[in-house]
């Protein structure tokens, strides 16, 4: 196998980075260097949209609605980026494009028409600025963005990200509305994905059993809120769910039978308001012990050193628990790496991140932007 010479970029480079995957529309002015032991990543602005209490009557992102908004919204964005820009700079900051060295614009996975709107607004912005473009897999941005550390620096208006070297091989848990997979990382941009779910992604059974409560879109940090009252309160839940595939020979998951035993229990029984929390509190449970032994599996047959979690679930305060308790029990020797809870979700920042990253270790040259980026809602990491 042939050996990576990674080549190390000294000076900083700035990237403005788009995310229209699913129904966020953001973007973010990101400047990042190398530093003596890994990387840090300065927001120099950035501007985030929510959709979600547009698709909750719906129950779910609605892609010709995301579609509609994204295309509303991201004009309005980046006049807000460009103003927020000039405010945290001095007043004559100069307009966008400040030195931008290249655009970067997220390609997939997520929903197409989504992606597609994200991908014809920059290739827009690349082509009048004539910079280049590059596009950026989602996932790749979740994950790298997980490794970083938000620094606290007093009395400072802009927030630094750290990334710091950690050892490889690099276990990666991504858990979103979307995709549950585990990736095994040997070295920068290198993955395997060694297990997934053969159904349903977490966030989504997060979403169906929270609808199912009768709570709105997103309903994962609503169960979430709910089982923690249940646990504050020590309430257990009389209704028990299972943990499918825990037992099976494989990193593999599954969530499909976990939400139709939870819709046969709601159906069959008629909660009160602590029944729930505590029902809520059985289904984060059932989550948290199937990641617990799957990670644990995933631990041992890749001799990963460095752990990272990663995608909107990530934010999930249960599960983090559950697994930092059993890799600081089991695992001593690994080094844990939890995303800030203002990165989990989705956001241009990870997109920036992960482009900056490319860049600044020369495994894309900035004056080499990719010629064509067509969506693609499958885009895998491997
Ligand atoms: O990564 P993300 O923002 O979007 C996708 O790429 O899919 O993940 C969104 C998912 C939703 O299913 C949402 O319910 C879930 O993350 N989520 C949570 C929590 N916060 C967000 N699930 C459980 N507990 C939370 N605290
Ligand atoms: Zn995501």
């Amino acid at each position: 196998m042939a050996t990576v010479h990674w080549c190390f970029s000294a000076i900083s480079m700035n990237v403005l980075a788009i995310e229209t995957s699913c129904d966020e529309t953001g973007i973010a002015l990101l400047s990042g260097k190398k530093t003596e032991n890994g990387f840090q990543f300065v927001i120099l602005a950035n501007t985030l949209l929510s959709q979600a209490s547009l698709h909750a009557e719906y129950g779910g992102v609605y892609p010709t609605l995301a579609k509609r908004e994204h295309q509303k919204n991201l004009p309005v964005l980046l006049k807000q980026l460009t103003e927020q820009f000039r405010k945290e700079g001095s007043p004559e900051a100069p307009e966008l494009p400040f030195e931008i060295d290249a655009i970067a614009v997220t390609e997939g996975p997520g929903l197409e028409p989504a992606l597609w709107t994200g991908i014809n607004f920059a290739q827009e912005i690349a082509i009048n600025l004539h910079k280049p473009i590059f596009g950026i897999n989602h996932l790749e941005g979740h994950l790298i963005s997980s490794l970083a550390k938000e620094l606290e620096i007093p009395n400072s208006r802009s927030s630094i990200f750290k990334l710091e070297n950690m050892p490889f091989p690099v276990l990666g848990l991504l858990v979103s509305g979307g995709h549950t997979q585990f990736v095994e990382n040997s070295d920068w941009f290198k993955y395997a994905i060694i297990g997934e779910t053969l159904d349903d992604a977490v966030g989504e059974a997060f979403d169906k059993v929270a609808r199912m409560l009768g709570l709105p879109y997103p309903g994962g940090p609503r169960i979430s809120k709910l089982a923690e009252e249940a646990r504050i309160n020590n309430h257990d839940s009389k209704i028990k769910l299972p943990r499918p595939m825990l037992n099976r020979d494989s990193c593999d998951v599954s969530f499909s039978g976990l939400k139709t035993a939870a819709l046969y229990a709601l159906r069959d029984n008629d909660l009160t308001s602590d029944e729930k929390k505590a029902f809520a509190r059985e289904f984060e449970d059932a989550v948290g012990e199937i990641f617990v032994a799957k990670t644990r599996r995933a631990l041992t047959e890749t001799g990963a050193k460095t752990f990272v979690l990663g995608g909107g679930v990530a934010a999930n305060k249960h599960l983090r628990e559950s697994l930092v308790s059993m890799l600081q029990k089991e695992f001593p020797q690994v080094e844990i790496r939890l995303p800030d809870l203002s990165i989990t979700g989705d956001n241009a920042v990870m997109i920036a991140e992960a482009a900056l990253l490319h860049l600044l270790l020369g495994h894309w040259k900035p004056d080499e932007g990719r010629p064509e980026i067509r969506a693609d809602g499958n885009l895998s990491l491997a």
